[in-house]
């Protein structure tokens, strides 16, 4: 089998026309939606995350202020300028870069930002509220990878679902959305004994390992959904993701690439929870 491609600029491109409609409806009834991005430090892909989110909210419309303190900065900085952000009733999104520096307690901040406020979907109200099925901010790559599955018509309920890596940014997060859309889930990871026993029997497979094409062809089922989450560099410094694409694409029936695959349904969906913040301040 050749693989359908899941084309996630594609997809993006067309949900952010629909935020941009919104955002106009709402700035119509004297509403900008809002979205303060804070950087610390002077981490080089951060840096380009950050600016690219700047660059998404202008474009759709939307306010963004960009806040950038110093490596050194102290943690009590910090938390002052998250305290001004929650206060300030022009800014709907708070967002954090992460990672930090060393000596700043990622909970301690993630935790500081107000839960009606907490576009990344980050802070543990929001992932309780998340795992009881409640209304949340989601996490912008796990949503995003369910808002890909549902424009390619791809079931999920019933389907098992093999997520590899537990990260607290998508692999926990992500099962959890599949699992509350009626899937069976299984986590592998680093200690997962025989990850292609798991793997090879995915309907879905979501690679969130951070290993440069570490998901090969006898890792997947002929036929599998194959979502890959992941952003490295090869040996000769080429953008590719966890899985070999190459011979994956030949074996799966759908496969996201790197790039254009995953990435850009992250920073739309980061959007769509600030448009979500906004009008939340019209109820
Ligand atoms: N660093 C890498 N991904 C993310 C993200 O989605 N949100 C934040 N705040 N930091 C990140």
């Amino acid at each position: 089998m050749t693989a359908v491609i899941i084309d996630g600029k594609e997809i993006a491109s067309k949900k952010k026309v629909e935020i941009a409609q919104e955002v106009q409806k709402l700035k119509e009834l004297g509403i900008t939606p809002g979205l303060a991005v804070v950087l610390v430090g002077n981490n080089h892909a951060s840096r380009t995350y950050v600016t690219n989110k700047e660059k998404t909210c202008r474009d759709l419309g939307m306010y963004s202020v960009l806040i950038e303190l110093p490596e050194e900065a102290s943690q009590e900085e910090l938390l002052s300028k998250i305290k001004e952000l929650n206060e300030n009733p022009a800014i709907h999104g708070i967002l954090v870069q992460l990672p930090l520096p060393k000596h700043i307690d990622e909970i301690r901040v993630i935790e500081s930002i107000s839960p009606l406020k907490d576009v990344d979907g980050f802070h543990p109200i929001n992932i309780g509220r998340m795992m009881t099925g409640q209304d949340a901010f989601l996490p912008c790559t796990p949503y995003g990878i369910m808002v890909l599955l549902e424009e390619m018509g791809i079931s999920v309920a019933g389907k098992h679902v093999v997520v590899v890596g537990r990260s607290n940014i998508v692999g926990k997060p992500v099962g959890q959305l599949f699992l509350n859309q009626h899937a069976t889930v299984t986590y592998c990871h680093s200690r997962t004994k025989d990850l292609q026993f798991h793997t090879s029997q995915a309907d879905i497979i979501v690679a969130a390992v951070g290993i440069a094409n570490f998901i090969k062809a006898d890792h997947v089922k002929e036929g599998a959904v194959v979502i890959d989450v992941g952003i490295n560099r090869n040996e000769a410094g080429k953008l590719c993701g966890d899985v070999a694409f190459d011979e994956v694409s030949e074996k799966a029936g759908y496969i996201t690439p790197v790039p254009k695959g995953v990435g850009p349904m992250t920073i739309t969906m980061l959007m769509y929870n600030t448009l979500k913040s906004a009008k939340n301040t019209l109820r």
